[in-house]
């Protein structure tokens, strides 16, 4: 699908990819985005930037009020881009109970559905479009010391799977975008090798442009990928060593 003259939503595009993703989109020609994050303030860098091709809004993916504002103040949203994430850097045992497992389940996953449910007849009323889930690597094999999060990013990728066929019907394509460690505020503090989020940016929306479903978007979602073909049980130690490494280097 080609994204010039599109008009997208992007939650969490105050900072990090939600803000690469909507400056890219703006750069291919994008006619409009609604810019949401959970406080309309920190929008305004891009509001300065882009003027009023730069809508801001006020949306917590996890607030059903939120969701219903943003759909009545949206009408004309030809995609949908379900940005927005949390990680809590942690494994289940080492969290020791299973709420901030339940809170990245509400963002991470019941966020995206719960926007796809509410912009689905939008997006088919402006002649389908499309539905941009932002994914990881972590949906494709679990990393134990960001275990939760992991878990529910693959939830995440199932559910994009699903909302794939279902709304075919009404000619919406539903992309996913698999990235390895990026450089966001999401890993401060944490090391490792990280892509940068505006080339993760750049070769997604190709990615969208061209067709692809599911977007492998740095050199660690291609090799995790590879191994998850040739070798699922292979891919699941070598995480387990990768475990090992991240522990002595970070904790
Ligand atoms: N960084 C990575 O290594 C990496 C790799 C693969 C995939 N991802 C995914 O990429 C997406 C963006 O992450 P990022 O790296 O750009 O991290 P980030 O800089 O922390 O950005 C996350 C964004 O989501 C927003 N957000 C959090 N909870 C929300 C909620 N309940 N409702 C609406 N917005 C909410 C944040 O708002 P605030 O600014 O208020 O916190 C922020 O704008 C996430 O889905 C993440 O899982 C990240």
């Amino acid at each position: 699908m080609k994204l010039k003259d599109c008009i997208a939503l992007v939650t969490g595009a105050n900072q990090g990819l939600g803000k690469c993703y909507t400056e890219e989109l703006l750069r291919l020609g994008a006619a409009k985005i609604y810019a949401c994050a959970l406080d309309v303030d920190w929008l305004q860098p891009l509001c300065g930037a882009y003027g009023d091709r730069i809508v801001p809004l006020k949306l917590d993916v996890t607030v059903g009020g939120d969701i219903a504002a943003a759909v009545k103040a949206a009408p004309d949203v030809t995609v949908l881009f379900n940005n927005a994430g949390i990680l809590a850097a942690k494994g289940l045992i080492e969290t020791g109970s299973s709420e901030t497992f339940r809170r990245e389940m509400d963002v991470n996953v019941y966020g995206l559905a719960d926007m796809s449910l509410a912009f689905a007849p939008t997006l088919a009323r402006n002649g389908g479009g499309a539905i941009i889930n932002m994914l990881s690597v972590a949906s494709l094999a679990n990393f134990p010391p960001f275990g939760t999060y992991c878990a529910s990013k693959a939830a995440a990728m199932s559910i994009s799977h699903c909302l794939r066929y279902e709304l075919k019907a009404q000619g919406t394509q539903v992309f996913g975008i698999y990235a390895g460690l990026v450089d966001t505020d999401m890993l401060k503090g944490i090391k490792g090798e990280k892509s940068d989020p505006k080339d993760i940016a750049r070769v997604a929306m190709a990615g969208v442009e061209a067709g692809i479903g599911d977007i492998d978007a740095d050199e660690r979602a291609r090799y995790m990928r590879k191994l998850l073909q040739d070798d699922p049980q292979a891919l699941e130690y070598l995480q387990h060593e990768r475990a090992d490494a991240f522990v002595a280097a970070n904790r």
